[in-house]
Order: C-alpha cells, then structure tokens, then sequence
C-alpha cells in the first residue's frame, strides 16, 4: 500500500508506528496479519507480562490495569495507534482507553457476526478466556449478530498457556487439546459445530494443531485480518505514510521475571531489546491479590 500524504507521524518519527498491547504472545497473531497487510508500519509491543494470565481476573483489577499501562507504554514509544491485541482486554476497556487517550483505539472483537455467516449448520463455538466468554460485551455481541446462530460458549484457558508454550518451541500434543475439544464436540449440540471462534488472540497460533486433533475439519475463525483492515483505515484516515520497510520497534513489558521469553517469542519482528516498564502507581501488581 502506498498513502500519499505528506503528513508525519506522531513525535517526529521517521514512520508511522502503532503499538500492539497484550498480556502475552496473543500480540503476535494480531502484529503477523498487519504486518501481511502494511509492510512498512513500524510495530511497538507492550506485553503486560506482570499481569499474565488476564483470563482469570476480576474486571476491576484489569480494567485500570489496562488503562494505565497501556496509556504509559503508548507515551514510552510514541506510537500514532494503540492496536489492543487481546480480546479479555478489548470486551473490558475500549471505551475507558478511548476516553483517556487521544490517539485512535483498535480493538479486537470475536468474530462472531462472520462466524455465524459462515455456519451452514447453524451451530457455532466461541472459544476464548474465562473473562471473555462471561463478559456482557460479549453476550451482547452474540445477542446483536449471531443472528439465530446457536453459540457453544467454551473457557479454554489451557489454550493461553499453550500457546505461550509453543512459541517458547515446545510441540503441543492432542493430548493437551484433548479436554478443549471435548468441550466444543462432545457438548449438547456439539455434533453440529461447523465453525469456531478463536476470541482470543492467543488461539490463532494454536490453530494448525486444533485442526489436526480436530474430529472433523470445521472452520477456525479469527479476527486478526479484520483489525489490520481497521489499522489501514486509520493511517489512511490520519494521512499518514507508510514507507517501504518498518522501521525497529520497541518491546515493553511490565515484569523483568520471563522478559528474555517474550523477547525470544517476538523475535520474528524487528525490535530493539525489551525494556521493563513499572507499572504505573495505584495500579493492581501481581502482589496485590484481586
Ligand atoms: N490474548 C488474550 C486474549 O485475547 C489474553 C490471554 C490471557 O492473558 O488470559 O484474550
């Protein structure tokens, strides 16, 4: 893609950048499909890897947990768009981050509206975090577009662990997908899922592995392509111009403990050495029990 625009990214940057923020390696299923579409935008991660797993904790721990380190990694590498590249944070604080920062917010929605297209059956799962299949935003997602669809709700925080699993070079087993797919094919109905939501960013890197210990070939359905899209739209909405090749980004996190994990999981991007953030005051540490 080539915008035409003269205009200069935030900060006097040589690029327009924007920042992909999660609690783990789900970043990476969400960085890989905007990097495919826009080349040349530079990718900053903040990876709250203090706070890892945000599946099992309570809305008020991370709804200001979110805001505040999301708001201080965004002013750390200057980024022209906050991307949130999780679904347990996107279904929880999109609105309190857009009210708080002026940059534009993209976040993640599951794919329930293509999901229940696709289905010839009529039947369809969604497979995310604990917080993320209990959450309002997401029954009122599947109220407004499932459109008849019928939804198997399936928790399959194992998936998160797995995922980190495999990008630390372990092989994931059917074995340890054994239990999730029980839940989505030997459930009430389960005999009828054509197609599967992946809403949750870690589940994507997971998805040839769920398909080979599928049953049956089903569809797996993601909403990384769609927030790339979306990130298209805003460098073009802001005018700003996407040069040839990316530049060298940041990685943030948020706990020094496993900093040299992350880097090694995010070493398919072009990044400078991962840099500690201490999470701002008032926020909920992983000393603080929810
Ligand atoms: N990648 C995340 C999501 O999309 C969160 C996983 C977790 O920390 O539990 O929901």
């Amino acid at each position: 893609m080539a915008l035409t625009s003269a205009h200069s990214s935030k900060g006097g940057n040589p690029s327009p950048s924007a920042l992909i923020f999660d609690s783990g390696v789900g970043a990476i299923s969400i960085a890989r499909e905007i990097r495919q579409r826009l080349p040349g935008l530079t990718l900053h991660f903040g990876i709250d890897n203090g706070f890892f797993p945000y599946g099992d904790k309570t809305e008020q721990a991370l709804r200001p947990r979110i805001v505040e380190c999301a708001t201080a990694m965004l002013a750390a590498c200057g980024a022209d768009i906050l991307v949130v590249g999780c679904n347990t944070a996107s279904t929880l604080a999109l609105p309190a981050l857009r009210e708080r920062l002026r940059e534009p917010v993209v976040g993640v929605v599951p794919a329930v509206k293509p999901a229940a297209a696709a289905s010839h059956s009529g039947t369809i799962a969604l497979i995310a975090t604990e917080g993320t299949v209990n959450r309002h935003y997401t029954r009122e997602l599947i109220s407004q577009f499932a459109n008849g669809t019928q939804v198997i709700n399936v928790p399959a925080p194992e998936l998160v662990t797995l995922a980190e699993a495999k990008l630390r070079g372990e092989t994931i087993t059917g074995e340890q997908l054994a239990a999730v797919l029980t839940r989505i094919f030997a459930v009430p109905g389960g005999e009828r899922v054509d197609t599967a939501v992946l809403a949750c960013t870690h589940f994507p890197l997971l998805r040839d592995e769920l398909a080979r210990f599928a049953p049956r070939p089903i569809q797996w359905l993601d909403s990384g392509a769609a927030i790339a899209r979306r990130v298209q739209w805003w460098l073009e909405e802001l005018q700003l111009v996407q040069p040839q090749t990316a530049a060298t980004g940041q990685l943030l996190c948020t706990a020094a403990d496993g900093l040299s994990t992350v880097c090694a999981a995010f070493a398919e991007f072009p990044l400078s050495g991962g840099t500690l953030l201490t999470c701002p005051p008032g926020v909920n540490t992983l000393a603080d029990p929810d």
